[in-house]
């Protein structure tokens, strides 16, 4: 049965799904690739759909992939789907034009992070709505960080009480995102980073481990073990 999105919902919710995995080895773009017998970007897609907050989803897929992703998902949820660039950032400037009038707090989720819970995309929305410009879920850093040169030498030992890991969805109220997409200038990994461009004050919640980002084929291993084990 297909998931129906909330028509009173104030969320937009763009899912970057155009990348290639080439981390994760030769094979299918990593959305469609399956886990535990699914793609990924179902995954991630039946999750975004059971945040009550969400009125509307629009996926960025592989131009190539574009008609199979509307047919695969149209069973899961509710979802628009256009074609996605060469970088990330291109993807998620294609997907926020196709955003209709009405959610004024949109939020940018990687496919990639396809076990990411509902109430972390809750918790994020509700820091906009809460009047913040720009959130970004984070995990406190864990292993001891050096800084290095060109040849390995450490250089020093960094305060790791003061980093920060960043995850998504990153959610930001919807002319703040509008504008900084339109000044963007050099490709960055995170939406975040354009909005700190702007001198626009980011605000930290606290992550999910469920929100990981696969990456690598461990990533993979590890969240097909995440679901059996119920996640
Ligand atoms: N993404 C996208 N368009 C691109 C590149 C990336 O929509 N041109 C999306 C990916 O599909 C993913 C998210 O951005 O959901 C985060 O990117 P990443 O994890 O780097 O995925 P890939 O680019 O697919 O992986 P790799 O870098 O290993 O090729
Ligand atoms: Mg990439």
């Amino acid at each position: 049965m297909t998931a129906q999105l909330n028509p009173r919902g104030d969320v937009a919710v763009l899912v970057p799904a155009a990348g290639a995995g080439v981390r994760l080895g030769p094979g299918a773009p990593k959305a469609l690739r399956l886990l535990a017998g699914e793609p990924l970007l179902v995954h991630a897609v039946r999750r975004i759909a059971a945040a009550p907050s969400v009125h509307t989803m629009v996926v960025a897929a592989p131009a190539t992939e574009v008609e199979a992703v509307r047919a695969m998902l149209a069973p899961v949820a509710p979802v628009t789907v256009v074609p996605g660039g060469a970088e990330r950032q291109e993807s998620v400037a294609a997907a926020l034009a196709a955003v209709p009038a009405g959610p004024e707090i949109v939020l940018v989720h990687d496919a990639a992070r396809a076990l990411t819970p509902p109430h972390l995309v809750e918790s994020v929305a509700a820091a906009v709505r809460d009047g913040h410009d720009a959130v970004i879920p984070v995990l406190p850093v864990v292993d001891t960080i050096k800084e290095v040169d060109a040849t390995e030498r450490v250089l020093g030992t960094v305060d790791r009480s003061a980093l920060r890991a960043v995850q998504t969805p990153q959610g930001f109220r919807r002319s703040v995102l509008i504008a900084a997409h339109r000044s963007a200038g050099d490709a960055l990994t995170d939406d975040a980073g354009l909005v700190e461009k702007q001198g626009i004050t980011v605000t930290c919640v606290p992550g999910s481990e469920l929100a990981l980002k696969i990456t690598r084929p461990f990533d993979m291993a590890l969240a097909e073990h995440l679901l059996t084990s119920g996640a």
